[in-house]
């Protein structure tokens, strides 16, 4: 379960770098059908991101694919993506498995999401490919990053006489691109990225699921807790719809409040890699002209603490928080009784206590320094929570698309780039 305390947005709290409640509860009246919007926009809009729940057959495939794959003992999945082919399934990792899984069980999890040529010579050196499944993850089918990475594993893979269709799966757009009619061509299993579901909202279709399903994650639960979600943000005709309050107060802080940036901090490393999943879905969605896209700012509790905490506090009042918190941690920690007097109260605490009371501090602070803040408790972080998470955070952007009145799932600011970079290599 998931709920929000937003009273440290609020003008009784924070004064004029809040909003009134009048206000919040204006804006929901005169906005309150964009809720609909997006639930019956999708077709018109060419999204559907939020029927992906509902895909019970896909889960069956897979299940079934992971199941069948157990025989070959796999000591490493590595995913070839990236951006919306890769962040989603990171925020999974790290988040259900946690950060140290490969540390401590296998399949290990690889996403390699990046073109550094060290790092992928170190990571190709150090695994064996014979324990390996290399899954490539490109909805286009014709991105630089996978396509030259696959060129490398393809390679490996033939000179040393591993079968292609054993060691390699494919996710891509069912029709397009160019790695269908290699799957075609060399009995590939090749699974679908729904042609309507834009990449990074495509982290419960088969781009998160398979590699997820493969690693042990339980992906009905995940999509049960996203159906969860979407369902209460359906039904919830009310300012505390928990979608609409998110983007409406980041909207109106904005907007009126000048406050152009957005901190999303965790107090979990669990739910840290989250944050860059939010931070590309927030930033390629809204971020469309002069005047559109709050700047999203990733923040671990405490570690930023020590860090950005005195920025946050004093620097520009040009910021919104976002806090995440856990009722709830995977395993605690408590402390003996042998620590200085001086720091004697730290005796006998729980690292959960300790943790939420810096939590607690961060966000009073900031509150008392008329910072713009709010608060997202879950339960305790598993599939169900985090299923709930994306849904909420996906459909939060979307209702950002309306009030900023942007194309929320289109690009096109990042093709320049693809161009020029094409240039220039065609010239070497
Ligand atoms: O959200 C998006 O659409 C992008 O970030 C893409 O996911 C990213 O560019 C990778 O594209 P593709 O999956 O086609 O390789």
């Amino acid at each position: 379960m998931i709920t929000l305390n937003t009273d440290s947005i609020l003008r009784k709290n924070i004064g004029l770098n809040g909003l009134s409640q009048k206000t919040l509860d204006r804006f929901f009246e005169k906005n309150k059908k964009a809720i609909g919007k997006v639930f019956k926009n999708k077709k018109k809009l060419g999204f559907n991101f939020l029927e992906l729940p509902d895909n019970s057959a896909l889960v069956r495939q897979i299940n079934a694919f992971a199941k069948a794959q157990a025989k070959h003992k796999w000591e490493n999945i590595v995913v070839l993506g990236i951006g919306g082919s890769s962040l989603g399934l990171i925020a999974l990792q790290d988040s259900i498995l946690g950060p140290l899984h490969n540390l401590k069980a296998k399949p290990r999890l690889f996403v390699v999401d990046n073109i550094d040529p060290a790092y992928t010579d170190e990571l190709l050196k150090t695994i064996k490919a014979e324990k390996t499944l290399f899954i490539v993850i490109s909805k286009s089918g014709g991105t630089t990053e996978p396509m030259i990475q696959y060129s490398v594993i393809r390679e490996l893979l033939e000179k040393k006489k591993l079968k292609l269709s054993k060691h390699l799966v494919f996710v891509t757009d069912p029709k397009k691109g160019l790695l269908r009619p290699i799957a075609k061509k060399e009995g590939i299993t090749a699974f679908e990225v729904p042609d309507k579901v834009g990449g990074r909202f495509s982290v419960l279709s088969a781009v998160g699921l398979l590699p997820a399903a493969l690693v042990g994650i339980d992906i009905s639960a995940l999509l049960r807790g996203a159906k969860k979600m979407r369902e209460s943000i359906k039904k919830n005709n009310s300012v505390c719809n928990p979608a609409f309050q998110l983007a409406s107060i980041q909207y109106l802080l904005d907007k009126r409040k000048g406050k152009a940036m957005t901190v999303l901090m965790p107090y979990s490393n669990y739910l840290f890699r989250v944050g860059d999943w939010y931070r590309q879905l927030l930033a390629e969605s809204i971020g469309k002209n002069l005047r559109s896209g709050p700047t999203p700012i990733n923040a671990l509790g405490t570690t930023d603490q020590h860090s950005q905490l005195q920025l946050y506090s004093q620097g520009p009042n040009n910021k919104f928080f976002i806090f995440m918190r856990l009722n709830a941690h995977k395993s605690d920690l408590k402390t003996a009784d042998n620590l200085p007097k001086d720091i004697g109260f730290l005796s006998k605490k729980k690292f959960s206590t300790v943790m939420d009371a810096a939590y607690s501090g961060t966000m009073q602070s900031l509150t008392k320094n008329k910072r713009p803040n709010l608060t997202l408790t879950l339960s305790k972080v598993n599939e169900e929570t985090i299923g709930e998470l994306f849904m909420l955070f996906e459909f939060q952007v979307a209702l950002l698309g309306e009030f900023y009145r942007v194309d929320a799932f289109n690009q096109p600011g990042v093709e320049l780039s693809k161009v020029i970079t094409k240039q220039i290599l065609s010239e070497k």
